[in-house]
């Protein structure tokens, strides 16, 4: 294995699910959050989806038994191991708060460990730490981590072909898919998707078909899964915009523009699944 022991910052959606998957495939992991109550739920979390997993005959009692030790919850950075080999950064989407960490943790880790990033829109040359700028990376997994496939692989200006090579490969130790991608202003993922979503917006703001319709016509005719509209309530309608304001300043592109019906629901707090509202009511 190129990494033994890895450490994941952030224990809310992402990073419970990132924890979940290296524990199951035999890493030791610290998970590292500021916040002690949403680390005993990351745990809860992380044993209830792999209750499910066995449920579906994924993995058995002993393996989840084994994996769940395999974790270490920590509410300090400076308990992460100097011998960790590779960190993911999985904190919430603010440059300061992953460049804090990221100071505290060159200081911490030993030279050659790798950080990796799960921003889904941060620019990964911009974040890279200076004296770590070949070991720095975007490891960008897809919500729900256990589930889906994709580990979109985001080399920074200076990411070294090894920390490349060392990533693709344990994305794949884990399960997954990893594709490659350079650095410009949300990938690909969000480049190609986001853009797709404020289409959506655009079409029901101008009253072209109502919210259940444009759905059912992506969905339907397209063969997706979900609608844009479904799916902007999933990912947050806060996330869609903010993604939509790095596309827009990136490129400098008015084709870029978010939605004036996107930015107004957001002011009004209306934010999706995770507000009970956005396009559609949740319970
Ligand atoms: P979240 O809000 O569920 O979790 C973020 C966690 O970071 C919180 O538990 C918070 O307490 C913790 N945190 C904040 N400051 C910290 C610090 N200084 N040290 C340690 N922990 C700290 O956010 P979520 O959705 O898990 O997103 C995390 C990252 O993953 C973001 O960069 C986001 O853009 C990215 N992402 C999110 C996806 C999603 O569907 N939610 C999909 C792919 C990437």
């Amino acid at each position: 294995m190129p990494f033994k022991i890895t450490a994941v910052v952030g224990a809310g959606t992402m990073g419970s699910g990132i924890a979940h998957v290296l524990s199951l495939n035999g890493y030791k992991v610290q998970l590292c959050d500021i916040d002690k109550a949403i680390l005993e739920k990351a745990l809860d979390i992380i044993s209830k989806n792999m209750d499910r997993q066995i449920k579906k005959n994924i993995i058995d009692e002993n393996g989840k038994n084994e994996a769940l030790k395999r974790i270490e919850i920590i509410d300090t950075l400076d308990k992460i191991s100097p011998d960790t080999d590779i960190v993911v950064e999985a904190v919430v989407e603010k440059y300061e708060v992953k460049t804090n960490i990221y100071n505290q943790l060159t200081k911490i880790l030993k030279q050659e460990a790798i950080i990796a990033s799960n921003t889904s829109s941060i620019s990964i040359t911009a974040l890279a730490p200076k004296e770590r700028a070949a070991n720095f990376i975007g490891m960008h997994f897809m919500n729900p981590v256990p589930v889906m496939k994709l580990v979109e692989v985001v080399r920074g200006y200076e990411t070294s072909d090894e920390t490349t090579g060392k990533v693709i490969d344990l994305a794949k130790k884990l399960g997954k898919i990893p594709v490659e991608v350079n650095d410009y202003p949300g990938f690909i993922s969000n480049r190609v998707l986001i853009p797709m979503i404020n289409e959506a917006i655009f079409a029901f703001y101008e009253g072209v078909a109502a919210a259940e319709s444009i759905d059912s016509i992506m969905k339907l005719g397209m063969n997706h899964p979900m609608g844009p509209l479904e799916l902007a309530d999933f990912i947050g309608l806060d996330v869609c915009l903010s993604i939509m304001e790095v596309l827009y300043e990136g490129y400098n592109d008015s084709k870029y523009r978010p939605c004036p019906l996107l930015k107004k629901m957001v002011s009004a707090g209306k934010l999706g699944r995770k507000s009970g509202e956005g396009f559609y009511k949740y319970k």
